[in-house]
């Protein structure tokens, strides 16, 4: 099953993709998590992308295809998270599926309001050990250590950039649910439920074919 998560920043693309990725044997492949992990390795390329990401910009169309390019083609199935974020990159998607002979099986709209996003977005905590995402007061770190941590904030999530990601995405992004629904690819999940009823309510349609 290959899949993309779609939606704002937020919404619990990553949250989302983390627990599905388990269930159902996928790859969880995060176009974010690869640019971070670029960036902290300190390589030539982490420096190059390195501003985008910390100003909330998108990296050029270019340099995220290449970078996401192995990732697609060493997994046998994946959810995709992250990627594409706008209508070049969902192209380039196309041909590199096409390169493979694989198909896109569905495209799955995380829908949340501007407000409730900013609330997450500032209280989330990313594991630099396990990588897994947390939220100080929705979904805390276990108690148990079995998460060792360090628990930290990302540099993209401040007030400033946070905005800044939220009107690409409304530009640039979500103009993709048409190109999907055009194709019969789209269901929309309400992702302001908690995130189990999320993680269920994505399966059910999964399950279904959607
Ligand atoms: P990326 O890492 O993808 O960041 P993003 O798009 O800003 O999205 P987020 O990770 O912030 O949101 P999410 O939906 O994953 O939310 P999460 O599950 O963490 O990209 C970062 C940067 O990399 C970009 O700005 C760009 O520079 C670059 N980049 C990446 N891909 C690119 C591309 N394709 N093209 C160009 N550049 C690219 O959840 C958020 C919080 O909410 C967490 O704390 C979580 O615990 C909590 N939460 C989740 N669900 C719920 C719920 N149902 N109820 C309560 N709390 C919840
Ligand atoms: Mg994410």
């Amino acid at each position: 099953m290959n899949i993309i998560l779609l939606g704002p920043q937020g919404a619990g693309k990553g949250t989302q993709a983390q627990r599905l990725a388990g269930r159902a044997g996928a790859k969880h492949i995060s176009t974010g998590d690869i640019v971070r992990t670029e960036i902290k390795s300190g390589s030539e390329l982490g420096q190059k992308v390195q501003d985008y990401n910390d100003r909330g910009e998108l990296v050029p169309d270019e340099i995220i295809v290449e970078m996401a390019k192995p990732y697609l083609d060493a997994a046998e199935s994946w959810i995709l998270d992250g990627f594409p974020r706008n209508e070049a990159q969902a192209k380039a998607l196309d041909a590199a599926l096409e390169e493979l002979g694989e198909e896109l099986d569905a495209v799955v709209a995380l829908e949340a309001p501007d407000e409730a996003l900013v609330t997450r977005l500032s209280g989330r905590r990313q594991s630099q050990s396990t990588g897994n995402i947390y939220h100080v007061e929705f979904d805390p770190p276990p108690e148990d250590g079995e998460d060792e941590g360090p628990f930290v904030q990302r540099k993209d999530d401040t007030e400033e950039a946070i905005r800044r990601r939220l009107e690409i995405y409304h530009e640039q992004t979500e103009p993709l649910k048409d190109y999907y629904a055009r194709r019969g690819l789209l269901a929309t999940v309400n992702a302001e439920q908690s995130i189990s009823k999320v993680t269920e309510s994505i399966l059910k349609l999964v399950g279904e074919g959607i």
